[in-house]
């Protein structure tokens, strides 16, 4: 009995290290990240039964693409993947952070209080707009060894984890935008279609 939860300590150990993958630009990342106009990014995201080796190699190969395209979150629906996973990374810079897996995260309370950031994301790369969202929220979630946890996050981890769950739902954040004026002139600059976003204001 000993023998074999060591065994599996050393198993949960090694799995999450492996998390840890180098935050550098690869010439082709794993994953394709599908932008503004797919119909992936509208599919929405099925719960994950099983938290396995497939889920930790899939969360890996979408840190690789994300470190790639240089952000700070993606979810599976933009590389055309319909689980609930998103990955997390805020501090670029230190090689030995661990980045943050969520897999089926859940709301379970957000504050009164509320802000307005400027966002951006992967899917509609040059488009920074600002959107208002709550500004605390609380999430139950499952890590990448499919143990459950609970978390409390404000600032830019609050708003990084709203966006990306908004993913797992088919919605992106120029959705959310209120200035319509803006979004239209940013969509054209960057040569994306307005007909692509589905307003939820
Ligand atoms: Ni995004």
């Amino acid at each position: 009995m000993a023998g074999s939860f060591a065994q599996l300590a050393r198993a949960a150990d090694k799995a999450r290290d492996t998390m840890l993958v180098p935050k550098t630009a690869l010439e082709t990342p794993p994953l394709e990240i599908h932008t503004l106009g797919a119909d992936a990014l509208r599919q929405p995201a099925q719960r994950i039964g099983k938290v396995n080796d497939q889920v930790r190699e899939l969360a890996r190969d979408m840190l690789r693409s994300m470190y790639t395209a240089k952000g700070i979150g993606l979810a599976a629906p933009q590389v055309a993947v319909y689980q609930q996973l998103l990955v997390i990374d805020l501090d670029l810079e230190n090689a030995a952070t661990p980045p943050l897996v969520l897999i089926n995260p859940e709301i379970t309370a957000a504050s009164a209080g509320l802000d307005t950031y400027e966002e951006g994301c992967l899917s509609i790369p040059g488009v920074y707009l600002d959107v208002v969202r709550p500004t605390a929220i609380e999430l139950s979630y499952r890590d990448e060894m499919g143990r459950p946890r609970k978390m409390k996050a404000d600032g830019l981890m609050a708003r990084c984890i709203q966006h990306e769950m908004d993913h797992l739902n088919g919605v992106l954040f120029v959705d959310r935008v209120t200035d319509q004026d803006g979004l239209q002139k940013e969509l054209k600059e960057n040569g994306f279609q307005s007909k692509h976003v589905q307003s939820v204001s």
